[in-house]
């Protein structure tokens, strides 16, 4: 079975085809990130504007790349939320129009699940990915970790999961993208920040974990906070000194201490609750998802730290991509979840897991 995947949640257009749920036939992303880099975050209308020149050849890449026809794609599936309304609206509307036009099944696609559906992608004829070199096995314990989630989850079989717990503000993404900003640091923060910590050293300084009422539950809001305050104090400025100003008073190895002592304690909060969670629930295998899977201390963290061994998505799979949309559209044509309807599939960019 090969499934066609759409993606366009944030500001990559991205399309590929999978097949049986785990070969990589082709992965095409298109991102309009340098249109956004001046203002220091995605602009939506931008986003949205991008996705629109850029659907059409993007999926016939796609295509392309997997030496397809449409004769050869059983199914379609789209990302439908969480995201970017008007991004999103670009990517459902081709679906639809392509499910209706070519005649083929649609399946809406949860973002945040098709990230731990990378998993499960083992192999592909693509030159420059390094694949796992077998699928995740059940139950599953899913360390979710993106610019918009972080979330534990706990996978029994396809489709029958729980969710252990999740962040109560701010995504982990978001404190590295946010913590970039105040470091003065380009945009996406997490490549950026963790680049600037390789040169710093993590025990410069103790920064604070939220105590959480919920065993499993996060929060990276405070920890964004005392980051500020830290740079503040650094340059022997008071609390209401402007954080935009910050970056141009601080030395290099300042913020790289900075970005290394914020990036050990972002990720040891998460790779705490993971251990601790697999120790509760002893699942067969752990997976990362999302964009700060991308992370290189997350996996060193989470290799010291758990008893068992870990694989993880290549890098340009764990990013936003329509590879994991397509694996999840495999998935859900063959274990039975409903089709959406092609006239009326709606966007959600509030969908939660
Ligand atoms: O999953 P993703 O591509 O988009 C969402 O679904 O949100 O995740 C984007 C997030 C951004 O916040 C970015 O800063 C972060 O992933 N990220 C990283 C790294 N690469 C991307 N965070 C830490 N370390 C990285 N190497
Ligand atoms: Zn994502």
């Amino acid at each position: 079975m090969k499934v066609l995947g759409i993606e366009s949640s944030c500001d990559e257009t991205a399309a590929s085809v999978v097949e049986d749920g785990h070969r990589l036939l082709s992965n095409v992303v298109a991102s309009s990130m340098d249109q956004h880099i001046i203002y220091g975050g995605v602009v939506p209308e931008i986003a949205a504007r991008s996705h629109i020149e850029v659907i059409t050849p993007t999926i016939q890449k796609a295509l392309d790349q997997a030496r397809c026809t449409w004769d050869d794609i059983d199914a379609i599936a789209v990302t439908y939320g969480a995201g970017l309304g008007g991004s999103l609206l670009i990517g459902v509307l081709a679906a639809r129009t392509l499910a209706i036009t070519k005649g083929k099944p649609l399946y809406a696609a949860n973002h945040v699940l098709g990230h731990v559906y990378a998993n499960f992608l083992t192999d592909t004829s693509l030159k420059g990915y390094k694949m796992r070199s077998a699928q995740a096995e059940f139950p599953m314990l899913a360390v979710i970790v993106s610019g918009g989630h972080s979330q534990l989850a706990l996978f029994e079989d396809h489709f029958n999961y729980r969710l252990l717990g999740q962040t109560q503000d701010d995504a982990i993404g978001e404190a590295f993208d946010k913590v970039a900003k105040i470091l003065g640091l380009p945009y996406p923060g997490g490549p950026s920040v963790s680049k600037a910590a390789v040169e710093g050293d993590a025990s410069t300084y103790q920064l604070p974990k939220a105590k959480m009422a919920g065993k499993y539950d996060f929060s990276f809001s405070g920890l964004k906070t005392a980051v500020l305050r830290l740079a503040q104090a650094e340059i022997g400025e008071a609390y209401d000194f402007p954080s935009y100003k910050l970056s141009e008073r601080l030395s290099e190895a300042q913020k790289a201490n900075i970005a290394a002592s914020f990036e050990h304690t972002a990720i040891e909060t998460i790779v705490e609750k993971a251990v601790e969670a697999y120790h509760e629930f002893g699942p067969r295998s752990v997976v990362i998802a999302g964009g700060v899977a991308a992370s290189g201390e997350l996996r060193r963290q989470l290799e010291s730290a758990l008893p068992c061994p870990i694989e993880y998505p290549d890098m340009k799979l764990c990013t936003d991509n329509g590879a994991m949309i397509a694996t999840l559209g495999c998935y859900m044509a063959t274990s039975g979840q409903p089709e959406a309807d092609p006239y009326s599939l709606d966007i959600d960019p509030n969908l939660s897991m």
